[in-house]
């Protein structure tokens, strides 16, 4: 699939649906983006605000995959309904073809049950199957334990660690790369995936 055609949305998996993150999302979103715990390893702050979020919302590609450059922020929800759990932000990075980066974010109340694990198998599995991905990469502070577990956990390969390399809310910070192929996903879950090259 090629930016342009319609996204497979929404994307289902034992226990949550997920689709971009809509209007209706912005007040449980605003509420997760507003908590220390959740805000401590992010690119925003406690004093994220619903004007930010619509216009996050606003700003979004929904009927069709992220351009080059363009992030979508994908709403993971529970199947039978109820506040959102978190989300898992996409975006097409410009400067390769085929090549993709991956945020999450769990709200408090959700964090601790495979949910995150559950959404990002189910979003990789759209980006190897229907996006035609060839690498998805995520980058993370070195200290955020929870989400290196995470990305180990789904299949992502630590592949690098930039000391000091970033200036994030007052403080250099170690950025570590995590990276998954295509082969190695179709590897990894051989029964769901294939990619457009197969
Ligand atoms: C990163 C983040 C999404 C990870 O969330 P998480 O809840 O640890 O991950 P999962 O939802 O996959 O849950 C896995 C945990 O639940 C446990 N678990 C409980 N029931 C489970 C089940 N049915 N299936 C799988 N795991 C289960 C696992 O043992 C694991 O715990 P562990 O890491 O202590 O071993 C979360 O910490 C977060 O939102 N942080 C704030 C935002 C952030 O920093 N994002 C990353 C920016 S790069």
């Amino acid at each position: 699939m090629v930016p342009g055609e319609i996204a497979p949305y929404p994307l289902r998996s034992p226990r949550l649906r997920i689709t971009p993150l809509a209007a209706a999302d912005v007040d449980d979103f605003v509420r997760y983006r507003q908590d220390p715990e959740v805000a401590r390893w992010q690119s925003w702050d406690t004093d994220y605000r619903v004007a930010d979020a619509l216009a996050l919302v606003a700003g979004q590609p929904v009927d069709r995959l992220p351009g080059a450059g363009e992030w979508l922020q994908l709403a993971v929800r529970p199947v039978d309904g109820g506040p959102l759990h978190g989300d898992v932000a996409v975006r097409r990075c410009a400067g390769q073809p085929d090549t993709f980066e991956l945020g999450v974010t769990l709200a408090r109340a959700a964090q601790g049950r495979g949910i995150a694990g559950e959404a990002l198998r189910a979003v990789l599995d759209m980006l190897f199957h229907d996006a035609g991905a060839h690498r998805v990469v995520a980058s993370c502070d070195a200290r955020n334990l929870p989400v290196s577990r995470l990305l180990r956990r789904v299949g992502m390969r630590h592949e690098s660690r930039q000391l000091e390399a970033d200036w994030f809310k007052g403080e250099w910070t170690t950025l570590d790369g995590w990276a998954v192929l295509a082969r190695e996903w179709r590897d990894l879950a051989p029964r769901t995936v294939s990619t457009s090259a197969s």
